[in-house]
């Protein structure tokens, strides 16, 4: 049956650069016989207004039931009186949390065009593309003990890193599924020189690559190190596993490589469905950009970016995704550029719906 797409586009910038993968999604159904059942909502501020809650009830079923969601981004200086629990975040939050996404997909993906726009020289990143996979829903931002507690005549703060055998599979799992579609590569990432959480990551998840992965190549590295090697020759790595906190540090150095936040894409995965494919939230990494919101100047790169893994992890159309990255580098290549693009060299400025378009025209031409 046609596979199932819920569209929630949000605040700000978030309809906008959402109306532009709208045409990218059209263009699929009617060029590549690529038809998906779309279903748009609402989440955020927007569902505030409506509603009076940041997501319903209602939605949440239907985030629960779709092959995939993709949304656009949340929040806004309007909303910033609001009570903690309708603020629009939570809204975001409640999806993650009862969809129980526990993997977090941050590629590090860096267009030829563009490499001069990244913190390092650009042969170190030219033609980067990585995937660093976070546990999103455990470890030290979660574990118990936590607190601020008073021991003697003074207070001690302390969190708790803290992960079972079962969390670390199942996000160790994720990685070998992504890596069987890339470039088959997994580099697990702790402390376990200091870490007994770290001692047991590595050997969970060298158990489940023994067992039920034994093709995809394994390694192990200790966090700090991989954060220099992220930095010298980032190249090596194919998917980078690792667990919240140093996956929230790691993921944000990898995000450096490559430039502007108005290219990227992410992922939230949790457990595979009744047919197979995993629940599955994807969005651009960017937020709903007040300033710029309602001017035609935001970049669609990061949404649409986050289609293409859409497409290549939950509906096994890698050859479809890799159409549509293509795409995005040909206009990059071209000289397009949004107005976060500017600052490197020259270039044609094009607004968020021109952006939309040549992409489109790209895909016309593949
Ligand atoms: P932001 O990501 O919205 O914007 C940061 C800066 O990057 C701004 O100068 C913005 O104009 C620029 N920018 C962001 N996306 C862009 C794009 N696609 N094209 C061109 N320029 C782009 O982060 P900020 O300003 O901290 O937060 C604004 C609002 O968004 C807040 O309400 C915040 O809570 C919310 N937010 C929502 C997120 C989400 O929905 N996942 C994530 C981060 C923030
Ligand atoms: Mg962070």
């Amino acid at each position: 049956s046609t596979p199932s797409l819920l569209i929630l586009p949000g605040d700000g910038i978030g309809p906008e650069v959402m109306t532009e993968v709208r045409k990218i999604i059209d263009w699929f159904g009617a060029k590549r016989d690529l038809a998906f059942d779309v279903t748009e909502d609402l989440v955020g501020g927007a569902a505030y207004d409506a509603h009076g809650a940041p997501l319903s009830d209602e939605t949440m079923e239907k985030a629960q039931q779709a092959d995939a969601v993709l949304l656009g981004a949340v929040g806004g200086p309007k909303y910033d009186v609001l009570d903690f629990s309708l603020k629009p975040e939570r809204g975001l939050l409640r999806l993650r949390k009862e969809m129980d996404l526990y993997a977090n997909l941050r590629p590090a993906q860096c267009f030829d065009a563009l490499a001069d726009f990244s913190s390092l020289k650009r042969d170190v990143v030219a033609g980067l593309d990585i995937m660093i996979v976070r546990e999103l829903t455990s470890g030290s931002y979660f574990g118990e003990p936590r607190g601020i507690f008073t021991e003697g005549n003074e207070r001690v703060g302390i969190n708790t890193q803290r992960y079972t055998e079962s969390e670390i599979a199942r996000v160790a799992r994720s990685a070998f599924e992504l890596a069987k579609r890339r470039g088959n590569k997994v580099c697990s990432m702790e402390k376990a020189n200091v870490m007994e959480s770290g001692v047991l990551w590595r050997e969970v998840v060298q158990k489940v690559h023994d067992e039920e992965y034994p093709d995809v190549e394994l390694s192990h590295m200790y966090a700090d190190a991989g954060g220099m090697q992220l930095c010298r020759w980032p190249k090596q790595f194919d998917v980078i596993v690792t667990d919240n906190l140093f996956g929230d540090l790691l993921s944000d150095v990898a995000a450096m490589l490559t430039g502007s936040l108005g290219m990227l894409p992410s992922a939230s995965l949790g457990a595979p469905m009744a047919n197979g494919r995993p629940k599955a939230l994807y969005e651009p990494v960017h937020g709903s950009a007040p300033d710029i919101a309602g001017q035609g100047k935001a970049n669609p790169i990061a949404c649409i970016l986050s289609f293409a893994m859409a497409l290549r992890y939950s509906f096994d159309e890698g050859a479809e995704a890799d159409r549509l990255e293509k795409a995005v580098e040909s206009v990059l290549a071209d000289g397009k550029r949004t107005a976060d693009l500017m600052q490197a060299e020259g270039g044609t400025p094009v607004s968020t719906s021109e952006m939309g378009d040549a992409i489109v025209a790209a895909l016309d031409a593949s």
